[in-house]
């Protein structure tokens, strides 16, 4: 962990899948403990704390990273075509603010090769496809219809991603009408699927009242299983000290988790709590993973913790979370889901 510290962000992370892929990080003890294992979907996470996205983006180390005790793994963004993402640099740690900068641009080896690797995995575990589309497709649509068709009958469950900031208008199809089209237009695609897999919708911190209230209605009224809150932020809190602070791209990891949290319990109330929600953004801590649970996630993610913390992290957030829950005399996670909102 020092030493990926000095090497350039992107490199310490090609270094850190390298040894993944070859098996050098040794696995974790993973926690087993049955008050932290939920059911959702008809699938059992035998944890809540999930990878999120971005960190595997062409399904080359699910099995390695739920080994380190993850309780499911999500690979991608994946487009149809391969793609390269925008110019180097691209990835900046913000170390005195525990944060991180991207503006990768959905870099990835396309549909064909995410396809390949998990029709290579062996059973077991449970692995979500999260979906993007090609900067220069001018149809949105189509593109995600093709990743469910492709990576449906291959992933446990399936994400549509229309948040990320580094790809010009993705945001703009949480409006309303493109919203409604958007779900729509992939019903076929999923309907298609020999095996119903479940679809979800990865949602921005950045939305207005408006957008918030239009996605929960349309949320409640189509074929999504449910929702991830959020991606990362193109906002700047004024509280950020490191001097990348400036560069342009989604902030993740602290600074994002008050922000997140906050669209989160909203996505809740919206919801009325019919539908889960994955909660990711800033999870550092086992206090940060439970409070994400209390303001209505169901299931949680994180990334960029790992990044300042390693891989350690997953089994201390495990631990303290179960640790947490009995504090509070819940038995279960789905109990404490939107505690908060009973207080
Ligand atoms: C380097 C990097 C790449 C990412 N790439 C994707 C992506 O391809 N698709 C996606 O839906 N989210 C992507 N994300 C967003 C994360 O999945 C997550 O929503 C966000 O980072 C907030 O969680 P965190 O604070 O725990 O990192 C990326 C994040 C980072 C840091």
């Amino acid at each position: 962990m020092p030493l990926l510290r000095l090497l350039p962000a992107e490199r310490a992370h090609h270094v850190t899948l390298a040894l993944l892929k070859a098996g050098l990080v040794p696995s974790a003890r993973v926690v087993a403990d049955p008050i932290l294992a939920t059911r959702q979907w008809g699938l059992d996470f035998p944890n809540p704390l999930g990878l999120a996205a971005g960190f595997d983006k062409n399904g080359e180390v699910p099995d390695a990273m739920l080994r380190l005790g993850f309780g499911f793994a999500e690979i991608g963004s994946v487009t149809p075509l391969p793609q390269p993402g925008n110019p180097k640099p691209r990835l900046f740690r913000l170390a005195e603010d525990k944060a991180v900068i991207n503006r990768m641009g959905f870099n990835n080896r396309g549909l064909d090769f995410a396809a390949a690797r998990l029709a290579a995995r062996r059973p077991g575990g449970i692995v979500g496809a999260n979906l993007g589309k090609n900067k220069d497709s001018a149809d949105a649509i189509a593109d995600y219809a093709a990743g469910i068709a492709r990576l449906g009958p291959l992933a446990d469950y399936l994400v549509i991603n229309i948040s990320s900031p580094n790809t010009p208008g993705l945001r703009a199809l949480q409006g309303r009408a493109p919203l409604r089209a958007l779900v729509d237009g992939v019903a076929d695609a999923l309907a298609g699927l020999l095996e119903k897999k479940p679809l979800l919708l990865k949602i921005a911190p950045d939305l207005t009242v408006e957008d918030r209230a239009d996605i929960a209605a349309i949320a409640l009224d189509s074929p999504l299983a449910g929702l991830i809150v959020s991606n990362t932020t193109v906002e700047r809190p004024k509280s950020l000290k490191s001097p990348l602070a400036g560069e342009t791209g989604g902030l993740s990891g602290q600074p994002l988790f008050a922000p997140s949290t906050a669209v989160l319990a909203e996505m809740y109330r919206l919801t009325g709590g019919k539908l889960p929600l994955i909660g990711v953004g800033g999870i550092g801590s086992a206090e940060q993973a439970y409070a994400k649970i209390r303001a209505g996630a169901s299931l949680l993610q994180l990334y960029s913790a790992l990044v300042f913390s390693g891989p350690g992290l997953v089994g201390e957030i495990n631990r303290g979370l179960a640790a947490l829950l009995r504090r509070d005399g819940f038995a279960s996670i789905g109990q404490a889901v939107g505690a908060d909102h009973r207080r």
